[in-house]
Order: C-alpha cells, then structure tokens, then sequence
C-alpha cells in the first residue's frame, strides 16, 4: 500500500510541476510579446542592443578591420547610419544591404521595432 501511494504521490507532483512550467512558459511568452515601442531612449534600449550586437566589430578601434571602417560608437555615429536608411535596412535584412549582425540570427523583433521607433523619432540622443 505504502508503495501505492509513493508511485501516486510521485505521479501527481510530475503532473503538478509539468503544468506549472507550462504555466511559467506561457506568462514568461507574455512577457515576450510586449514591446515598448514608445519613447524609445537611446541609453536605455537603444544603445544595448547595439553593445550587445554590433559593437565587437562596429567600435571606434576595431571598425577598420571588422567592421568594414562602420563606427556604430557613441551617439554620433549610430545616428548618421540610422539617418541614412542602412542600420535599418540591415538589421531588417533588406535587400541592397548586408544582413546584420553579420553570421548571426536576425535582432528580435522587439528590438528591430524599437530601433525603427527611434529613428522614426529624428534618432535623439535621450
Ligand atoms: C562580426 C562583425 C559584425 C557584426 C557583429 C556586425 N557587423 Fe555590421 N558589418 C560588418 C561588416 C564586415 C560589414 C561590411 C559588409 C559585409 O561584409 O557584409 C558590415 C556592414 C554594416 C552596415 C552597412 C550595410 C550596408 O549595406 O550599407 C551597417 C549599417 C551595419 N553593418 C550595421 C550593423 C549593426 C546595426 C549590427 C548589429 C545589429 C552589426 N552591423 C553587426 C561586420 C559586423
């Protein structure tokens, strides 16, 4: 009997936590799918998604080399190539540009429409 009850016991915690998980899947895809595309900062969201992505080879020192003499450092220069249609046309792999990050999967989507927001935005330095 004692047996019984341990196998039953061990069957409804693996029940119990298997619906949790999915249950912990779920909230955490909620919290996925929203994307604060308004106010978009610079500093805040902008400039992470370029640290995290582009800057090993878009840096002041490494540009010539890596990133084909593109300087995506500092605010400046992030601007100028979101003014001139190619950091978004890259990241959106458009064609007539190369697809970035180069040999990397595409940006989520969160962070493709928060950097098209802030170039819809004039590309602030906020
Ligand atoms: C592994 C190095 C590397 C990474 C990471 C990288 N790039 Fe590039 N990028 C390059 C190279 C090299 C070129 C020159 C074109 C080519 O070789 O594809 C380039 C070209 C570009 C261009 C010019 C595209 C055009 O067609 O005019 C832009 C804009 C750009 N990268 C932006 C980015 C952005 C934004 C990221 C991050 C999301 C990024 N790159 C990540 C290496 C990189």
């Amino acid at each position: 009997m004692r047996i019984v009850l341990r196998v039953a016991a061990v069957c409804l915690f693996s029940i119990f936590s298997y619906a949790c998980k999915q249950l912990n899947d779920e909230k955490l895809f909620g919290i996925e799918a929203e994307c604060d595309t308004t106010n978009v900062s610079y500093k805040l969201q902008i400039l992470p998604i370029l640290q995290n992505n582009c800057l090993t080879c878009h840096n002041e020192k490494n540009n010539i080399n890596i990133g084909a003499g593109i300087n995506l450092e500092g605010h400046e220069n992030a601007r100028f190539y979101a003014l001139n249609n190619s950091l978004l046309g890259s990241i959106q792999h458009k064609s007539g540009y190369s697809p970035m990050p180069k040999n990397m999967p595409k940006l989520n989507t969160c962070s493709i429409n928060q950097i098209k927001s802030w170039i819809i935005q004039g590309a602030p330095n906020n």
